[in-house]
């Protein structure tokens, strides 16, 4: 495919140098100003080798992709605390933004985020994918012309995701998100994907066709999409 440009590597922590060296070679060439950031399990071993590099992001700013609705910046599942903890606390950025899933108007604030984001077009984008071929919050089902919204999440995401959750504690259902279309404004689109859960979500990807119930397809439609990952597909 030939806006897909796959990295095959070894280990997630090989897939992590990968993307550290993407994006020191934007960050050199003056190409990037504004970098988008994903949370999960995928991007933890990125961060950490983020963090013991020497790159700056002082010039930076950051968007984040989502946030749950209905927990604080300080409850550690928060995207917003995922980023402080991983990243931020140790690499200073301009400026970071993420969605306030604490807003007492919700759509309001997907407003607000979405014209942040016109106002600062992303230069890179990183993305995971989910199970059920999610990227972002977008789940099946989700239009290629969708913004910033709010979402109500699956099954089969809570499923995933509620394993970070304390016993005893309830996980969000509800979360704000970018859209599919917020997404792929980025210039640059650098996907990870490691371990066999995520051969379904990918080997659709590869299949080469667009499918609303496989929203990871929507990046065929991108012009610099780059995947990395352990798979041989
Ligand atoms: C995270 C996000 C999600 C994850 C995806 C994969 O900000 O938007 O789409 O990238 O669910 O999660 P992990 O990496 O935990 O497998």
């Amino acid at each position: 495919m030939k806006n897909i440009q796959t990295i095959v590597v070894d280990s997630k922590e090989q897939g992590a140098e990968k993307i550290c060296g993407l994006v020191r070679e934007e960050l050199e060439a003056g190409r990037l100003h504004v970098l988008g950031l994903a949370t999960g399990s995928t991007m933890e071993p990125v961060y950490e080798k983020l963090r013991a590099s020497d790159l700056d992001f002082t010039n930076v700013t950051a968007f984040n992709l989502d946030e749950y609705v209905g927990i604080p910046a300080t409850h550690e599942n928060s995207y917003a605390y995922y980023m402080n903890h991983h990243l931020f606390s140790e690499k200073p950025f301009k400026e970071t933004h993420i969605e306030n899933g604490m807003a007492e108007d919700l759509d309001a604030e997907c407003v607000r985020y979405e014209t942040l984001l016109k106002e600062n077009p992303l230069d890179i984008q990183f993305l995971g994918i989910g199970e059920n071929g999610h990227i972002a919050f977008n789940e099946p089902g989700t239009s290629p012309d969708s913004v910033t919204h709010v979402v109500e999440l699956t099954e089969s995401t809570i499923a995933v995701n509620s394993q970070y959750f304390k016993e005893g504690e309830t996980m969000p259902v509800t979360a704000l998100t970018m859209g599919i279309s917020s997404i792929m404004q980025a210039k640059k689109l650098i996907v990870a994907a490691f371990g066999e859960k995520k051969r379904a979500a990918l080997e659709k990807l590869f299949a080469g066709e667009v499918s609303t119930e496989w929203p990871v397809t929507y990046l065929l439609d991108h012009q610099d999409v780059v995947v990395i990952t352990d798979l041989k597909l």
